[in-house]
């Protein structure tokens, strides 16, 4: 699937960009049904945004999402009394964590052989599908996530974990691209989230000082269909949305079975599986 060249730039720059790798009518179905996925979701069921146990209510509803298909809001959409102050259909942050599993469109969009042989291409022994999560990025209210390399949040040891992100909708500067430092993942892992034994509290502790040269920082403007794919160490970001443009992305974090998956980590499934592989996930087409 990948060509030496390929190889080599992901292998020096930590990302590789596949434009055109989707249609732009299965991007399109894709935020279809994400769209209705919100649509049929009731946020007056939802009451995580209480000021007083937002956190703990968060965190529980967080982190028992992985093998769920769960709605998280942005905090911006809420006014200070709880109440929603915009329309619902544009006060996601996003969807999480197994819609490539338990939603026929998704699990048709991800069980993508090719995503298994560019897994393969590059090192990966076992590729398994651990996680998903369809991006909003709402206009004006979609918030910043700031710069982090995957691995904190979803490590194996080795590390192993790769990002595959799909841009269903054009990401340009304006509507809060990916951005990212080519060559940062070289350097270490300055941060790991760890659940604690008991209670769903996640501390991340800090491991190295960062040696990213935030001034490499580079922005990834692409077209929708166009696949980004990342290491783990890879640091990447992405500003506040501030236009008046949607900048939907799926992704999917897929890591080796072949990798110790540690208790620690957030994302733990209730089968203690770390998800399907791309063989499985066709299985169920
Ligand atoms: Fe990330």
């Amino acid at each position: 699937m990948l060509s030496q060249q390929q190889k080599l730039s992901y292998q020096e720059n930590g990302f590789l960009i596949l434009e055109n790798f989707k249609s732009i009518a299965d991007c399109q179905q894709l935020k279809q049904t994400a769209n209705t996925i919100v649509e049929n979701f009731i946020p007056e069921n939802y009451s995580i945004f209480s000021a007083t146990d937002r956190q703990a209510r968060s965190d529980d509803y967080w982190i028992t999402s992985g093998d769920k298909i769960r709605c998280f809001f942005e905090e911006e959409a809420f006014d200070d009394n709880h109440n929603l102050i915009v329309d619902k259909n544009f006060a996601v942050n996003k969807l999480g964590h197994a819609m490539h599993e338990l939603d026929p469109i998704f699990r048709g969009f991800s069980a993508d052989e090719r995503l298994h042989t560019i897994a393969t291409d590059i090192g990966m022994v076992q590729p398994h599908v651990l996680q998903s999560m369809y991006i909003f990025k709402q206009p004006r209210i979609g918030g910043e996530v700031r710069c982090h390399q995957d691995s904190t949040f979803l490590y194996t040891d080795p590390m192993s974990v790769i990002g595959f992100w799909f841009a269903i909708e054009d990401a340009s500067i304006e509507n809060g691209c990916l951005w990212g430092i080519p060559g940062g993942h070289k350097g270490p892992l300055t941060e790991l989230a760890k659940r604690q034994p008991s209670g769903n509290a996640i501390t991340i502790k800090k491991l190295a000082d960062p040696e990213w040269d935030t001034k490499a920082m580079i922005p990834l403007e692409v077209k929708a269909g166009t696949l980004i794919m990342f290491s783990g160490k890879f640091p990447h970001m992405s500003e506040a949305n501030r236009s008046n443009k949607t900048r939907h992305a799926y992704t999917l974090h897929v890591v080796d079975g072949n990798c110790h998956y540690p208790h620690f980590n957030w994302l733990q499934r209730q089968d203690n599986t770390v998800g399907p592989t791309f063989t499985q996930l066709n299985s169920l087409l």
